[in-house]
Formats: structure tokens, C-alpha cells, sequence
């Protein structure tokens, strides 16, 4: 089966590798000619765990190909996977230009039958405009080509992502009530994660758009709601660890993203959330649990930015802060809405002057908050600051060399946004600790 992916972001790339170790013939399509320039060469345009590996492989056994020709790449396409960003609105909405361009130069480079599936996180309803845009492109060209349309989310998490494609807890296929043709391809196309007994739910295109939505809103829920949780922690002397372990061994509950910290990021969470307010709005119902999600992380940033101001007496102006991790979160350079860097710019504004390393995100980070004093490693971060914030929980940040980190710092004090050190070692190492919820 020959399979164009249009778009090498995060998910396009990652969705046609992995197809590719399917051993399905994958195109990757994208109209930056330097980026596929790039990716031609084996250049990676994101780090994620796996990849690299993964592509060089597959492009070597001539399943896997880039190209910025995307009429060439659908001819040849039995299904077009449209993997484009879908960026937000100042509104909240989700702004669909990308989408919507492709969708019409698919329209108008095709003559025999193509599935057409959804990749992108798109609001309820875009299938439908895929299928309209698509359908005005044919007309004009008077073309009676017949299409499907399929909607497919993406439940990847990045610093995860090969292992979430290859292992999926489950993969959802919308296609049109009594569209057994798109069906039967779509199926085809996973057959290798049938075989291995991945749960498939098959379902309406809208019921398929909406379940994406429904998953990264519940998961943001559950962080809102322990992350609240860690401020009631705080006023009565309660533990949120020892909060959330209680709940999360309850099954119904279940204990994954139960850590509360700076608030979630990342390019999921914060648009998803706005988007299916938003969109539920426009149909005219309050989504409202997930408006407070958004207010509730919207105050957990603040909140442990004014932890810092207080740890430090008040004020940071004029202060030196180490301050490690800038990606939102592990095991990625991704600083998109990141909390570390939301809260490294409030410092600075404050007029802070901070000591930043990050395994990965130093460029990007540099590139967002210019004031940064970026540090080869965590140590050198540590030189002289009034203070050490853990704002990321990379794993080389959990077995800090602490007396070497007590000699750098100018004040032995440790400020864990992200709970992974123990109080009590902390200060029996001669540190003064604060950490959340705790
Ligand atoms: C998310 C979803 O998990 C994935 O299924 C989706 O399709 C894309 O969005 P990702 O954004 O890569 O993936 O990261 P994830 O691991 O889900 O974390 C999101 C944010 O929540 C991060 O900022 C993380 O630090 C935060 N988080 C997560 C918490 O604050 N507490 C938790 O317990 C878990």
C-alpha cells in the first residue's frame, strides 16, 4: 500500500516512519524544501527519542521517502494522511488555513479513489469541510473522482511518541456511517497492531474528532484538579503525594497524571482545551469543566511563581536564579507554552537574572526569553545563585551532586516545581527546601 503523509511536523513524521516500519511505502510530503532538504539527509528537524534511527532505517530499505511534491505524492497515494499544524486563534479557536490548503491541493491532483484521513487535531466538524473543500476542487475541474474521508486522531506523546505509535492503548478510526470501503483500508493499513490485539473503536468521523478532544481534556482535567488539590495541601500541611497515591489506587481513578507541578504545556493540552471550549461554545454548550481546567492552570503557573518571589523574600529583582529544565517537560526540546518558560520570563520581568541549562531546549529557549544566561550544565547554572529552581523533571536533574551543588549556589536553596526530591534529605543535606503541595 503506498501511503502520502502531508506535513513533517511532530505527527506527520512520526506517523510515517512508523507506517513505513509497517512496511507500508510512505511518502512524506512538506513545502519547506529545506526541511525536506534536511530530512533527505538524515537531519532530524525535532528531537524525539527513536527517531533518527527510525527514519535512516527506513528511508535505507527504500520504504520511506521526502518530497515537497505533493501532487506526485497523493497520485501515488492510496491514503493521504493530512498531518499539517492546526494553530489557535487568539480566541481559542482553531485556526484551519493549513488544513484547508491542502485539503484543496489534494482536491485538485487526483483522478482515481483516495482515503482521505484527518491526522491533525481538528474541532468537531472539519472532516465535513475536508469533504466540501475537496468535492469544490474536483467540481472545478469537472473531475468525478471518488474520495473518502476519514478522521484518525493522534494520541502520541512526544519523548514518546515511536512507542505510543507502535504500542498504542487504542486506535481510533472514524469514517462515514456505511463507508466500508475506507474502513476496510484503514484497517488494512494497522492490520500489524490488530494482529497484536491493540483495541480498535470504530466510529463516526465526529465521534472520532471528539474523542481526541475528550482524552487531552479529561487528562488536563485531572492535572487542574491535583494541582488545586496541592494549594489545599499547602494551607492545611497535607502531603498532595501522599493525596495522590491514596486516590490513585483507587482503579476507577488510576494514578497517571496525578503529579501536580507548574501546570501542564506543551503544544497539546493549552490549545486542545481552548479549542473544545471554544468550539463547544459555538454550538452553544458550556464545556464547563474544562474552562475552570484552563483558569486552574492558569493560576498553578502564577501560583508557584509567586512561591518563588516568597522563597526568596518577596522580590527577585536584583537576584540570581539557577534555574534547570525549559522544555515542557522531559525527554524533549519542545518549549512550546512551556510553564519553565513562562514563569523564567515572569522572573526576569521581575528583573531576575537567570542561570538556565536544559539538556535539549537551550536554542529554543534562547530564542524565546533572549535575557537567559544559558549554562553548559547544571552546575555551572548553579554559580552563585540566591536560589535553584527545578522547573523541568529530566532525569539527570533527579541525582543532583548536592554538595557540589551547595558549594555553587550562593544560598543552599532548592525550589521543586516538580517534586522529586525528598524534604527530608534535602535538608539533611543543609538545604533550605520548597517544593509543591508538600
Ligand atoms: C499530550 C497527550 O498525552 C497525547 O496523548 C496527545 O495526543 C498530545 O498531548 P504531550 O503534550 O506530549 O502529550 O505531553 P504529556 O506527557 O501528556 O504532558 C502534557 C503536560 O502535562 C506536560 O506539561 C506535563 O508536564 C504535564 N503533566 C503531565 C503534569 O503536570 N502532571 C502530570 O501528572 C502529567
Amino acid at each position: 500500500m503506498n501511503v502520502a503523509v502531508i506535513g513533517t511536523g511532530y505527527v506527520g513524521l512520526v506517523t510515517g516512519a512508523c507506517f513505513s516500519e509497517f512496511g507500508v511505502q510512505v511518502v512524506c510530503v512538506d513545502k519547506d524544501a529545506d526541511k525536506i532538504a534536511a530530512l533527505r539527509r538524515g537531519q532530524m528537524p525535532i528531537y524525539e527519542p527513536g527517531l533518527e534511527d527510525l527514519v535512516g532505517r527506513n528511508v535505507r530499505e527504500g520504504r520511506l521517502s521526502f518530497s515537497s511534491d505533493t501532487a506526485e505524492a497523493v497520485q501515488n497515494a492510496l491514503v493521504v494522511f493530512i498531518a499539517v499544524g492546526t494553530p489557535a486563534a487568539v480566541d481559542g479557536s482553531t485556526d484551519l488555513t493549513f488544513i484547508e490548503a491542502v485539503a484543496r491541493e489534494i482536491g485538485r491532483c487526483f483522478d482515481g479513489y483516495k482515503v482521505v484521513v484527518t491526522k491533525s487535531t481538528v474541532p468537531v466538524g472539519t472532516g465535513k469541510k475536508v469533504r466540501r473543500w475537496i468535492q469544490e476542487e474536483l467540481d472545478i475541474k469537472g473531475s468525478s473522482a471518488r474520495f473518502s474521508v476519514a478522521s484518525n486522531p493522534e494520541f502520541l506523546r512526544e519523548g514518546a511518541a515511536i512507542g505510543d505509535f507502535m504500542r498504542p492503548d487504542r486506535v481510533v478510526i472514524g469514517t462515514d456511517e456505511g463507508d466500508e470501503q475506507a474502513l476496510a483500508i484503514m484497517k488494512d493499513l494497522y492490520r500489524p497492531l490488530f494482529l497484536n490485539e491493540t483495541p480498535f473503536v470504530i466510529a463516526n468521523v465526529a465521534t472520532a474528532e471528539l474523542s481526541k478532544y475528550a482524552a487531552n481534556a479529561f487528562l488536563a482535567t485531572k492535572i487542574s484538579f491535583i494541582n488545586e488539590m496541592s494549594i489545599l495541601c499547602e494551607r492545611v500541611g497535607g502531603d498532595v503525594q501522599g493525596v495522590a497515591r491514596a486516590m490513585g489506587l483507587d482503579k476507577r481513578i488510576g494514578s497517571k497524571f496525578l503529579h501536580a507541578g507548574p501546570g501542564y504545556g506543551g503544544s497539546c493540552f493549552p490549545k486542545d482545551t481552548l479549542s473544545a471550549a471554544h468550539f463547544a461554545r459555538e454550538l452553544g454548550v458550556d464545556f464547563e469543566i474544562v474552562e475552570a481546567t484552563i483558569r486552574a492552570n492558569k493560576r498553578q503557573r502564577d501560583h508557584v511563581t509567586q512561591k518563588i518571589r516568597a522563597a526568596l523574600g518577596g522580590s527577585v529583582a536584583g537576584k540570581t536564579i539557577s534555574f534547570l529544565g525549559l522544555s515542557f517537560k522531559p525527554e524533549t526540546d519542545d518549549v512550546r507554552d512551556s510553564p519553565a518558560i513562562e514563569i523564567a520570563r515572569n522572573l526576569v520581568e521581575d528583573g531576575a537574572t537567570i542561570r538556565a541549562f536544559d539538556p535539549q531546549a537551550m536554542a529554543e529557549a534562547g530564542e524565546v526569553i533572549p535575557q537567559l544566561v544559558l549554562c553548559k550544565d547544571a552546575y555551572e547554572a548553579c554559580e552563585g545563585g540566591d536560589a535553584l529552581v527545578i522547573a523541568t523533571e529530566w532525569n539527570q536533574f533527579r541525582m543532583l551532586d548536592l554538595p557540589r551543588v551547595k558549594e555553587k549556589l550562593a544560598e543552599a536553596l532548592m525550589i521543586d516545581l516538580r517534586n522529586i526530591y525528598r524534604a527530608d534529605a534535602l535538608t539533611a543535606a543543609g538545604f533550605e527546601y520548597v517544593s509543591v503541595g508538600r
